[in-house]
């Protein structure tokens, strides 16, 4: 991009990308091999997708200025949230301008349809998981991290005979890739006459057959089962969405965040419309994200890394303190390989070492990346 120099230091980011994401990205005016971020399949920079939210803008101009329940409601919109829909078998959709708002979306939602009276959330459930659900002014108790047991215990102590509750966590943990026992916790729902909701920001497009998700791998289907995620990682977009039945899906429509927004971008509306039909109709992403995934994990392990045997893209580990951690992570930076060091909900006080696999690697990329690693270990 030509342009005036920008100033490239700023304490609060220390990192800035000053290219497209890509296996080779630019950082702070250096080129890294880019092992970082949820971009799963990169189609943050993929030609069609730009086209297309380029395209949008032309249409649609850069947004409506008003919100979707008033004038804001875009052709663009309303088939990408058929689209929606389809992808994950549904009723209907709701777009929504981020995934962060998804779940204060889907929380007031559920709370207007009386569907609980308490929420049971798990103790590293994102940010805006979190927040969500305190935002509604009910009661919330955490649970400790994937613990049905805890759980069990909690809902014992804390909902009064005859009350719902409302379990929530996130599909897949974005440190360290755990899936959650969704079972356990629909059977638990059940029996108490509540029901589940799941953050499933980073699950989309990589967990189950389909990359529908948590509720896809674990091949769950039922109407107390409900979801909030994003666009902005898998997908290659921007925004966040809700789908489910007609019911939750109008009520969410009928929101305060729906009602108290500006519509999302076109260009994002657009983007998101061609990353959807990409990862749906290629399933050669998924496939070579898994082996990618897959070969990065067994290479490591040869070289004497834990890490857990699956096929997910996260693959994070801790040496302990922060400092050595942050040496490492340096010392790759030298190598002219960039990994995270993050300190993030459920990364712990230290902070960890957090590498993410994309499909466009090529093993060349990620045979460099643990040379690298084993060196500096
Ligand atoms: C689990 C989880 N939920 C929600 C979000 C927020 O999504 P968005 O970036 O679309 O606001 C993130 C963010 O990065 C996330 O990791």
């Amino acid at each position: 991009m030509k342009s005036e120099k920008i100033i490239l230091q700023d304490s609060s980011f220390p990192y800035v990308m000053e290219s497209k994401l890509r296996t080779v990205t630019t950082i702070n005016g250096k080129e890294y091999l880019y092992f970082a971020g949820t971009g799963y399949f990169q189609l943050q920079s993929n030609p069609e997708i730009i086209d297309e939210a380029v395209a949008a803008i032309r249409t649609y101009g850069i947004g409506s200025a008003t919100s979707r329940t008033i004038n804001g409601t875009t052709p663009l919109i309303l088939k990408l949230e058929q689209r929606i829909a389809d992808f994950f078998h549904t009723e209907d959709a709701a777009y929504l301008p981020s995934g962060y708002l998804s779940n204060l979306a889907g929380f007031q939602a559920l709370e207007k349809m009386d569907i609980y009276d308490v929420i049971f959330i798990d103790e590293n459930a994102h940010y805006s998981n979190i927040s969500g659900a305190l935002a509604t002014g009910k009661k919330v108790v955490k649970f400790k991290h994937l613990d049905v047991k805890d759980l069990k215990i909690q809902i014992k102590k804390y909902l009064k005979k005859g009350r719902k509750p409302l379990i929530a966590s996130d599909g897949l943990f974005p440190i360290w890739a755990e899936i959650p026992p969704v079972p356990e916790y629909l059977k638990i729902a059940e029996k108490y006459d509540g029901a589940v909701w799941v953050d499933d920001a980073h699950g989309v497009g990589i967990l189950g057959e389909n990359g529908r998700g948590v509720y896809d791998y674990f091949q769950l289907k039922s109407e107390r089962l409900c979801m909030g995620a994003t666009l902005s990682k898998a997908f290659g977009a921007y925004g966040g969405f809700i789908c489910g039945d007609d019911r939750f899906i109008r009520t969410v429509k009928s929101g305060n965040v729906m009602t108290g927004t500006s519509s999302p971008p076109s260009a994002m509306v657009g983007a998101a419309l061609r990353g959807l039909e990409l990862v749906k109709n290629n399933s050669k992403f998924l496939k070579r994200l898994r082996s990618n995934a897959l070969y990065l994990k067994a290479k490591l392990k040869e070289s004497g890394i834990a890490v857990e045997n699956n096929y997910l893209p996260i693959v994070t580990f801790s040496t302990g303190s922060s400092e050595k951690m942050q040496n490492i992570q340096r010392w790759l930076m030298e190598k002219g390989v960039h990994i995270q060091f993050v300190k993030y909900v459920g990364s712990g006080d230290d902070g960890v070492l957090r590498m993410v696999v994309s499909s466009a690697h090529s093993k060349e990329e990620i045979d460099f990346l643990v040379t690298s690693i084993v060196k500096q270990l």
